[in-house]
């Protein structure tokens, strides 16, 4: 058995990024600045965004843009089942009262139906997840949002770089939210980044993400600043620094190459596994419309009839055999907080139920080699038996 851990995710830092770094610390200024500024405007070019604002996380920027929808107590916003509790916290965050729809069994996006039957006079907004990278149906669930006149918050924190109908997500709808986390298609440490149309949105998240101050830090200590500045509103410490642009002005440039080579490693597993029972793999080819894959996750079921165990025993097994997984997601309404403070029970959204309980992530990364690949399906097949 070959010693070295194989982890399930990885970055891909190149030399140039870590000497932009040593030149950010070397240069006197390391946190939002003159690097911020150029990483916005690169984000604002790739992704044919109208604003594209950086900051701290996902988190954050979910946070932020939910914020912003002023939202009254009882008011509503939908969301998957299938996520990261950061999806449904925010809601929570943000005033808002999170009503969870069930996903499609093949992508595990959410289930368009489930969302038109969820709507009551008190929804205000819909946030969906473009699972794994995978598109949501933007254009039905657009049209869904302008029939009941209702705000879109995608969480793109999966799909940077992933497309739908030939356009760039984050260039075309309401507001978009992409994270630059780690494990995420491209990385700054941690961050994220929100783009929206809306030019009052943007105006309000620039002062929300750094106290409620109306000028960035680095425009009042320049030579030309001055040092004074007035508070809008009560805002948070969710700026993104320029250590943290350093890396992402040489992520951004390499995304397409990265994504280009998940989507040929994710290939290559469906052709390896094409002859496995002890594995469902998830279906994007079901979806009906043309899309750019994004490829974070590759995420199949584990059957645990074929496999003779349950997902988390076969996942022990995986790293006994050195190779790293991820879950991706325990379902959040099945967590304590869920389940205490919102009332949600297991049995409301069985499909997401079925994938938290048996879905496994593999290793999938853009430099991870073929060699790397075939040691995580030989691991499975001897797992299997
Ligand atoms: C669907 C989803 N939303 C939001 C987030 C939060 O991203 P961040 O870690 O940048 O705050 C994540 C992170 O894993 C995620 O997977």
């Amino acid at each position: 058995m070959n010693d070295d851990f194989l982890p399930f995710a990885k970055p891909s830092i190149s030399p140039e990024a870590i000497a932009e770094v040593t030149a950010c610390l070397e240069s006197g200024w390391i946190t939002t600045g003159p690097r911020t500024k150029r990483f916005e405007e690169m984000l604002r070019d790739y992704l044919g965004a109208p604003h594209a604002l950086a900051c701290s996380s996902a988190t954050a920027g979910l946070h932020m843009a939910l914020l912003s929808l002023n939202l009254e107590p009882g008011d509503e916003v939908i969301a998957p089942a299938m996520t990261f509790v950061a999806t449904l916290n925010t809601i929570v965050l943000a005033g808002g009262k999170p009503v969870i729809v069930d996903v499609v069994p093949e992508t595990y996006n959410l289930d368009l139906d489930a969302v038109e039957a969820a709507i009551t006079p008190r929804t205000r907004a819909l946030m969906p997840v473009h699972f794994a990278g995978l598109p949501v149906d933007l254009d039905r669930l657009y049209a869904i949002a302008e029939k009941h006149g209702l705000r879109v918050i995608e969480d793109a924190a999966h799909a940077i770089g992933a497309g739908y109908k030939g356009k760039r997500l984050g260039s075309f709808g309401d507001t978009q939210v992409f994270s630059f986390h780690p494990n995420k298609n491209m990385t700054t440490g941690e961050g994220g980044a929100v783009t929206t149309r809306d030019d009052a949105l943007a105006a309000r998240l620039a002062k929300l993400r750094f106290h409620g101050i109306d000028r960035e830090a680095w425009a009042r200590f320049g030579k030309q600043g001055s040092p004074h500045y007035d508070i809008a509103e009560a805002g948070f410490k969710y700026n993104f620094m320029d250590i943290q642009a350093a890396l992402g002005l040489h992520q951004l440039p390499a995304l397409d190459g990265f994504n280009q080579r998940r989507g040929e490693l994710a290939c290559r597993y469906y052709g390896l596994f094409a002859d496995q029972e002890a594995l469902t793999l998830p279906k994007p080819q079901s979806v009906d419309y043309p899309h750019l894959h994004a490829w974070h996750l590759f995420a199949p079921l584990v059957n645990p009839e074929a496999v003779g165990m349950d997902r988390d025993s076969f996942i022990a097994k995986l790293k006994e055999h050195n190779i790293g997984t991820g879950v991706h997601y325990r379902a959040p309404h099945l967590s304590e907080y869920y389940e205490k403070t919102w009332g949600y029970q297991r049995g409301q959204f069985p499909i997401a139920e079925s994938i938290s309980d048996r879905v496994l992530s593999l290793p999938l990364f853009p430099t991870m080699t073929e060699a790397q690949q075939d040691r995580v399906v030989k691991a499975v097949r001897d797992v299997v038996g």
